[in-house]
């Protein structure tokens, strides 16, 4: 006769909580925030980031960047742009943004992140520790492609990329954001301009400092 107990591979310890298992600590410091840039490659998602980032520091806060081409030459090393990966990638970005959050930065996460169910995952896991601000850094495909800052945009159009969001695979705008920016219509330091009031009607900034 076998004995379950005794053959599991996670034995119960005496108050109930599994060995491979550590209590997390909930301490928190105030102040954190994400905010999560969203947007077809080359929309100006990376360039604005950049800009807000100073913007932030010099009213006191300690900024840290998550850029999906940064992110993916570390942390996200080897991953592709099936929607697998894609979404492993932001679960990635996601987790990391969180546990800053949680120690009072104020992180600027700038991918792609096609796929609104996957964003909104990663809302609820930054959420548990401080806001999530969702920037739709919006400029059509015709426009990015026009830009084409990469020379992706030709490759994807020549089928020499497959699967390249917005001319063969998904982008999906989301529905509620926080703040829309058109980088159609406004040059990159007026949309740190709208951010900046945005984020202090939140109350998540203080008030203009006048350098
Ligand atoms: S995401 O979909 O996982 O959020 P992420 O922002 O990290 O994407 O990476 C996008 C960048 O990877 C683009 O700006 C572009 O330079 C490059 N890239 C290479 N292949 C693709 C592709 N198939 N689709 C979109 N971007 C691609």
């Amino acid at each position: 006769m076998t004995n379950d107990a005794a053959t599991s591979n996670h034995p119960a310890q005496p108050d109930g909580i599994f060995a491979h298992e550590h209590p997390e600590s909930r301490a928190r410091r105030d102040g954190g925030f994400t905010l999560w840039f969203t947007g077809l490659s080359g929309a100006g998602k990376s360039t604005i980031a950049h800009l807000v980032g100073p913007e932030l520091e010099r009213r006191g806060a300690i900024v840290e960047y998550l850029d999906g081409d940064t992110v993916r030459t570390h942390l996200s090393k080897g991953l592709g742009f099936s929607k697998e990966d894609r979404d492993t990638n932001i679960e990635r970005i996601g987790w990391v943004a969180a546990r800053l959050t949680r120690h009072g930065a104020a992180v600027i996460a700038a991918a792609i992140s096609p796929y609104e169910e996957t964003r909104r995952r990663a809302r609820m896991a930054i959420e548990e520790w401080g806001p999530f601000v969702e920037v739709y850094v919006r400029a059509s495909v015709d426009e990015c492609a026009r830009r084409d800052v990469k020379g992706l945009y030709a490759k994807a159009f020549a089928g020499e990329i497959k699967g390249f969001t917005g001319v063969d695979d998904p982008y999906e705008p989301p529905s509620s954001p926080e703040i829309v920016l058109d980088t159609e219509q406004h040059s990159p330091e007026e949309s740190v301009q709208l951010i900046m009031t945005r984020l202090e009607e939140l109350g998540l900034v203080a008030a203009g400092v006048t350098a």
